[in-house]
């Protein structure tokens, strides 16, 4: 399954070592949109699944990521994944804006995963941060099991749909 992993990680490269922990799992190609800029069109219509993830900043995902999101190729439904890194909080929330904008563009979410990171934000600098050395081992093991069930997923609808 030839999967791409678009990511924003803007605080604390948190959401950086997720992404690259998870496509290092399943050998996905991986790109750091603010770093690396964008993908064409046809370069995302060549993957079969898509990762979408960042840092949550103000209760939502990156806006140069919403913007990709908004901007997905609509001449195929393409399914994705998303994810996130946070301080705390509830990520269905947060991944709301980012489903909506997917949704729109006829694309489709097959599961989302989010998990904390080391947040130094505003006043949690004073106390020294909280969430230090999240991302863990622990949270990199439970991406990489929702990976690979993503992955699951996506191929057998995929076979489903050439039967
Ligand atoms: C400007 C800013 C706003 C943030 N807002 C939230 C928020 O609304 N909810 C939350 O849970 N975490 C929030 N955080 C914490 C980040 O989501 C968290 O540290 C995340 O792991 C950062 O990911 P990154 O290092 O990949 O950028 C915020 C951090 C920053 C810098």
């Amino acid at each position: 399954m030839k999967t791409l992993i678009a990511y924003v990680s803007t605080h604390h490269r948190n959401t950086h070592i997720l992404a690259r922990s998870m496509a290092a799992h399943i050998g996905a190609d991986t790109i750091d949109l603010l770093a690396d800029g964008g993908p064409s069109k046809e370069e995302i219509l060549s993957y079969d699944l898509l990762g979408l993830g960042s840092g949550i900043y103000a209760l939502r995902h990156h806006r140069a990521l919403l913007r990709f999101a908004a901007s997905l190729p609509r001449e195929r439904a393409g399914k994705c994944f998303v994810f996130s890194t946070r301080g705390f909080g509830r990520p269905d929330l947060y991944h709301r804006a980012l489903h909506r904008k997917i949704r729109r563009r006829g694309w489709e979410v097959l599961g989302d995963f989010s998990c904390r990171g080391f947040d130094t934000f505003g006043p949690l600098a004073i106390l020294g941060g909280i969430n230090r050395g999240r991302p863990d081992g622990e949270d990199l093991q439970r991406a990489r099991d929702f990976l690979r069930s993503i992955v699951d997923e996506a191929a057998q609808r995929s076979e489903r749909s050439t039967r």
